[in-house]
């Protein structure tokens, strides 16, 4: 399993690119097009990269997300949270590993040879945003691997923005020490790779490259970098090899954010010291802010966070993070909570993640993927002076404009969960003539 054989499956769900395609702007524009579902993207010719695709879109719909994890879509929470608990260690590649077909090391030119997109009309520069970043800590050897995004800055330099862990914690601890941290930066792997890079697994997680391997159901096949002392993905796309440089910061920005915002920071700096790539590889776009980021977060936080409440609160149905919130917004359904039962969700819901801002819980007669359905219980069955919670003085998290100059945040979280009476029953048509007319409607509808 790797990016192409994916790509293979996809069948009449990949469309086709022929025509030339500029990677400042156009391939982004395309993909900000198909943002909301649409099919997955292959530009097949690339302005200035003779012999080098670009993909993109291919998490945009839950039901190519399903495929890349083997379930059916309507259990996809279950399938991810049952994979995921299993872990598959990976294994040294047999053979020739496909991302060595071309080394290059030295001062390479990035931007010569890698069609990185510029997304967003006052973005500083091309970004790097689907580059699963891999690195070790110096002091215990556990490895961390998580997307980070890269502001390619011309040569062999990229700003990298380190706001996480635990990567930010082992650049920390390499600083501390006067050390560069070695780093590898694996693009265009297969989704469930890229899945498993961005799980919240906090500080004493798993290897997430065993989590990768459980949810596509094979081991990953690993090999030794050329220039750095750790194993990189064999069958990724490319490869960028490097270290980033202690006591260094530059501006990196702006950039065109997942929250519909552009966002600069002050980083740290990688060198580039080798990229390995395949011959005619395919460079993986993620366009910020669409429907591919919102199905990534939706599972590697949302549903990992719905695994963590069902083991603490009894009654915990579902949970989604809203589109488009870049992760701060989630809705719960629950079934037969008490209001206090409900509260104390919030509550626990809100500090599991602390990027999580807003908390809306729901009765599970309400569809969570449905914007006007939660928006109907929000309207009807939520009393704003009975049903809000207001935590402050909480930790902002750093993108969020409303937050990121005090570095303090507060959250809230809505109970729209229904009352007793029945006056609260939802109107519903009779499940008998729903289906025949669904059958007839779909008969009538097809070929149209
Ligand atoms: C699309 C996307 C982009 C991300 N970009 C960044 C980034 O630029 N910098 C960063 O520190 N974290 C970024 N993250 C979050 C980290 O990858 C994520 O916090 C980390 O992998 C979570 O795992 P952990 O529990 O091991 O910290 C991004 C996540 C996603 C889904």
């Amino acid at each position: 399993m790797d990016l192409r054989a994916f790509l293979d499956s996809l069948g009449c769900d990949l469309l086709r690119v022929p025509g030339e395609i500029d990677p400042k702007f156009e391939a982004a524009a395309f993909l900000r097009e198909l943002r909301d579902g649409g099919p997955a993207v292959l530009f097949e010719t690339v302005k200035g990269y003779p012999g080098a695709r670009v993909c993109g879109n291919l998490l945009a719909s839950r039901k190519r997300l399903a495929s890349a994890l083997g379930s059916a879509e309507d259990r996809l929470a279950e399938t991810y949270l049952k994979l995921k608990e299993r872990g598959l260690p990976p294994v040294a590649a047999k053979g020739e590993a496909p991302v060595k077909e071309e080394i290059k090391t030295g001062a390479v030119d990035l931007l010569s040879i890698l069609p990185v997109l510029t997304h967003y009309e006052r973005d500083a520069a091309p970004f790097i945003t689907a580059g699963v970043v891999l690195s070790k800590d110096a002091e215990s050897g556990r490895r961390g691997m998580g997307i980070h995004r890269m502001m390619a800055k011309g040569g062999n330099r990229l700003g990298i923005f380190l706001a996480n862990p635990p990567l930010s914690q082992f650049y920390a601890r390499a600083e501390a020490a006067n050390r560069p941290l070695e780093i590898a930066v694996a693009l265009g792997v297969d989704p469930a790779m890229l899945l498993a890079s961005v799980v919240r697994v906090g500080p004493l997680g798993p290897d997430k490259m065993e989590i990768a391997g459980a949810l596509r159901g094979e081991p990953v096949e690993l090999t030794d970098g050329e220039t750095v002392a750790m194993e990189v993905p064999a069958r990724a796309e490319i490869v960028i090899e490097g270290r980033v440089l202690p006591g260094l910061r530059e501006v990196e920005g702006p950039f065109g954010e997942n929250t519909g915002y552009y966002f600069s920071n002050v980083s740290p700096v990688m060198e580039v010291t080798a990229i390995t790539h395949r011959r005619d590889f395919i460079y993986p776009g993620l366009c910020p802010w669409t429907a591919e980021v919102d199905n990534l977060l939706s599972l590697a936080a949302g549903t990992e966070l719905l695994g963590q409440l069902q083991t603490m609160v009894s009654g915990v149905v579902d949970l989604e993070l809203a589109a488009g919130t870049a992760g701060f917004s989630a809705v719960i359904a629950v079934r037969g909570c008490s209001k206090t039962e409900v509260r104390r969700l919030i509550h626990l819901t809100l500090s599991l993640d602390k990027r999580l801002k807003m908390a809306t819980v729901v009765d599970d007669d309400v569809n969570i993927r449905e914007a006007r359905e939660v928006a109907w219980a929000m309207a009807t069955r939520f009393r704003p002076d009975r049903d809000t919670v207001i935590i402050e003085g909480m930790e902002g998290y750093v993108i969020d404009p409303s937050s990121a100059q005090s570095g303090v945040g507060a959250k809230i979280g809505f109970d729209a969960t229904r009352g007793a009476g029945p006056e609260f029953d939802k109107i519903a048509v009779p499940a008998e003539a729903m289906t025949k007319a669904k059958a007839i409607a779909g008969k009538l509808m097809e070929g149209r």
